[in-house]
């Protein structure tokens, strides 16, 4: 290409270490659509002739439907996608071909074909996330009334209905759509026309070739244009919190697969058993996405790291932001893809769930509340109830069985009503502040999560 300049070619083992095209080849589709917008653009503009435009449009659908064919391959010889397809242009249409590279540079095609690459991906795990809640929520349907133990530190704390846990996910998710949306519209503006660093002499039409490509508008400063990859920090951003969350829910599903919880049994489809041990269930799947969660996350801090240092504009590091790009949206994508299934068919086993939530004392708190209801201030109902769970450790009981006279021996405030106001029931039943764990509140939080989706 640039033959002229050098007296030599450049040695093997360098051109190859130089070259993008075994990775850069995934955005083919968006490197034509770029250069057909950018054809067109140059002809209006009589830059070029309408029939050289004509020629270059027609050459380019045509490689673009061999690609999608497979009639035609990827050269793995020409340095990255964008010498690929105009090689290829002008190997078919001859001289025409080498005036599509007129007011553009590699610079600005490969910032504009990232994001557009982006913008279809970013689609795409947007409709993997809409799965992905709505298996959640109808799973959290099924279990609005059904009570489980709710943790902190791991301890048993609080009853709480099991549709209402499962929802906290989908709030989860809900925000990464959300934050995906919101990166993409940051992101929807067009760098091309940026050309090297620049811009032009020609007299270019930047926002034509931006409408054509569906973009919101066009980007302000040549130099930012073509040196700016903020948007693929913040995709991987948003991508590493998605494994966060997936992670979490994954540890999660792997505890309560266990023999020591039995809370879940996971479907049969998406679990494997051990080349030795011929009883084992394992949550493989669960496992290897928190796993694949670091992945993500080293992902993320190879873009940081890889920008940190960059004076303006573009250098040659800057390829090395597609191998991490494409492997976290890959990686999320394969990980919500058998995520979803594998909630849709996991099953939940309420009676262990309800005799977990028997053990623990988890309705301490509301025996301190319905002596605040009696009168009594808080912080004494608390050391009150505090000596009540110690007499009852001591002598093998629970709140639920503990005698009247030993209550009474502690408050006369104690009355019948305590039993039932201590039922594992009630405490979840009457937890109906906004967001709350009463199945009301969780069929609500439903209502609002099926609204979202719809949009
Ligand atoms: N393959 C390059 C990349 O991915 C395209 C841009 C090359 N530009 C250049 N001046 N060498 O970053």
């Amino acid at each position: 290409m640039w033959a002229g300049r050098f007296a030599k070619a450049l040695d093997s083992k360098a051109d190859d270490f130089n070259s993008s095209i075994r990775f850069d080849c995934k955005m083919y589709k968006q490197d034509i659509m770029g250069s057909i917008a950018h054809a067109e653009m140059l002809a209006a503009q009589k830059i070029i002739s309408a029939e050289d435009c004509d020629a270059i449009v027609d050459g380019l659908s045509g490689i673009l439907e061999d690609l999608n064919s497979g009639a035609l391959s990827f050269d793995m010889a020409c340095e990255d996608i964008h010498m690929f397809v105009e090689a290829e242009l002008t190997r078919r249409i001859g001289d025409a071909g080498k005036r599509l590279h007129t007011a553009r540079s590699r610079n600005d095609q490969v910032a504009v074909d990232v994001r557009m690459y982006l913008r279809d991906e970013a689609q795409d795990i947007v409709a993997l996330l809409k799965q992905l809640i709505s298996d959640i929520t109808d799973q959290a349907e099924a279990c609005r009334g059904v009570i489980v133990p709710g943790y902190t530190h791991l301890q048993r704390a609080q009853p709480i209905t099991f549709g209402h846990h499962l929802m906290a996910y989908a709030m989860m998710f809900l925000r990464d759509i959300s934050r995906l949306e919101d990166a993409a519209k940051r992101m929807n503006y067009s760098p091309l026309g940026s050309c090297a660093l620049a811009g032009t002499t020609y007299h270019t039409n930047r926002r034509m070739e931006a409408e054509k490509l569906h973009f919101d508008g066009i980007t302000l400063n040549s130099i930012d244009g073509v040196s700016d990859r903020d948007f693929c920090v913040e995709f991987i951003s948003a991508f590493s919190l998605i494994m966060m969350h997936l992670s979490r829910f994954s540890e999660e599903i792997i505890l309560w697969s266990s023999w020591e919880f039995r809370y879940v049994e996971l479907d049969d489809a998406y679990t494997t058993g051990s080349s030795i041990m011929p009883q084992k269930k394992n949550s493989d799947m669960a496992e290897l996405v928190r796993g694949k969660t670091g992945r993500v996350y080293g992902d993320l801090i190879t873009l940081l790291t890889l920008m940190k240092g960059l004076p303006l504009a573009y250098n040659k590091d800057m390829q090395e932001d597609k191998e991490a790009l494409f492997d976290a949206i890959e990686t999320v994508k394969m990980c919500l893809d058998v995520f979803a299934p594998m909630i849709r068919t996991m099953k939940v086993k309420p009676d262990n769930m309800y005799k977990a939530a028997q053990e623990g004392f988890i309705n301490a708190t509301d025996l301190a509340d319905y002596l605040t209801r009696e009168g009594m201030p808080f912080r004494a109902a608390y050391k009150i109830v505090g000596e009540i769970v110690a007499e009852c450790i001591q002598k093998h009981c629970v709140l639920d069985n503990l005698p009247m006279e030993d209550y009474r021996a502690h408050t006369d405030l104690f009355e019948e009503d305590l039993y039932e106001e201590i039922s594992l029931e009630t405490c979840v039943g009457k937890r109906i502040s906004e967001g709350g764990t009463s199945p009301e509140s969780v069929d609500a939080q439903i209502v609002y999560v099926r609204g979202e989706l719809s949009k």
